[in-house]
C-alpha cells in the first residue's frame, strides 16, 4: 500500500464538492461478513443458481429460505467496522456526499442510523441489490421490513403474504432479475454530478453496478479504487489503494 498515493487521495478528497462512493460486499468483510468471490467466498461453497435465482425459489422455495434465514441470523450479529463508520460519517456531515451500494447486509444502515439517527432519506444508501431484512410478495406488490427469524423447517412454515397468501421471498435482487429502474437511474445520476467516485470492495464484475463509476469518468470525475486485489475498474482509476477500505477509508473520507 503506497503512503504517498494515499495522502494525494485524501488531498484529492479533501477539495472535491461532491462524491459518491460505491461499495460492495469486501467492506463488511471486516465485520465478518463473507464476500461472494475470492477466499472463503459464497459462491465457492454455494452455487447461485440454486439459491439466488427466482427459478430456484420457484423449484425449492424452503431450501432458498434456509440459506437466507442462515445468513440473515448470522449477519444480524455483525457490527459495521470502521469503513462502515467513515462512510456514515461523510454522508451525515457533507450533504454532497452519497453512498451507493450493492451490499444486502444492512451495516451502511446501521452505521448511519447510530450515527444521525434523524438522517433524511437522501443520506441514506441508495441499495441497489435489495436488502437481507426486507420480504415482499413472489405474486404481488406487498414488502415489509422484517428481521424475524424464518422458520423453513417445510413449505408450509414459510412466511406468506398478508395481502394474496402467496409466498413471501427474500428482497433482494437475485441473478437474472432487473434491478428497480427508479433506485438504478438514481445511482447513476448522482454518479455522474460526482467529482470522485471512491469504489471500495467490489470486484466490479457484476453490472449495472460495476458501470456506475463510469457515469463518473464520462462527466469528467474522477475514480478512487479502495481494493487489496486488482479489478477491471482499477485501470480507470486515479489511485487504486491496495488495503483494506477499514483502514483505508477512515483516511481519505473527509
Ligand atoms: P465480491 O465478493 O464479488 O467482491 C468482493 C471484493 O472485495 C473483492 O474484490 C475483494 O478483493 C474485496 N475485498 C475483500 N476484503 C476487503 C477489504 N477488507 N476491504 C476492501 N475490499 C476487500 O462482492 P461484490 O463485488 O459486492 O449480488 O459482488 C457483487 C454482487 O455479486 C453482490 O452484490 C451479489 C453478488 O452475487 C447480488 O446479491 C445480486
Amino acid at each position: 500500500m503506497s503512503e504517498s498515493d494515499i495522502a494525494a487521495a485524501r488531498e484529492l478528497v479533501a477539495n472535491v464538492d461532491r462524491i459518491v462512493i460505491l461499495t460492495g460486499a469486501g467492506v463488511s468483510a471486516e465485520s465478518g461478513v463473507p464476500t461472494f468471490r475470492g477466499e472463503g467466498g459464497l459462491w465457492k461453497s454455494y452455487r447461485p443458481e440454486e439459491l439466488a435465482t427466482p427459478q430456484a425459489f420457484a423449484a425449492d422455495p424452503r431450501l432458498v429460505w434456509e440459506w437466507y434465514d442462515m445468513r440473515r441470523s448470522a449477519i444480524a450479529l455483525c457490527e459495521p467496522n470502521a469503513g462502515h463508520e467513515a462512510i456514515a460519517r461523510a454522508c451525515v456531515e457533507h450533504a454532497s456526499c452519497h453512498l451507493v451500494t450493492q451490499n444486502v447486509d444492512g451495516l451502511h444502515h446501521l452505521a448511519l442510523g447510530r450515527r444521525a439517527p434523524s438522517a433524511s432519506p437522501d443520506q441514506y444508501p441508495i441499495t441497489l441489490h435489495g436488502s437481507l431484512y426486507r420480504i415482499r410478495c413472489s405474486c404481488c406488490a406487498f414488502a415489509r421490513d422484517d428481521r424475524d427469524p424464518v422458520d423453513s423447517t417445510s413449505v408450509q412454515t414459510l412466511p406468506r403474504c398478508p395481502e394474496c397468501d402467496a409466498l413471501l421471498r427474500p428482497g433482494v435482487v437475485w441473478f437474472g432479475e432487473a434491478l428497480d429502474p427508479d433506485v438504478l437511474a438514481h445511482a447513476f445520476e448522482v454518479a455522474a454530478a460526482a467529482d470522485v467516485c471512491i469504489v471500495a470492495g467490489t470486484s466490479a464484475l457484476v453490472h449495472p453496478a460495476a458501470s456506475i463509476p463510469l457515469a463518473t469518468l464520462d462527466s469528467g470525475g474522477i475514480v478512487i479504487e479502495v481494493n487489496p486485489d486488482e479489478t477491471p475498474l482499477s485501470r480507470h482509476a486515479r489511485y487504486s489503494l491496495r488495503g483494506a477500505s477499514g483502514e483505508i477509508l477512515p483516511i481519505i473520507l473527509p
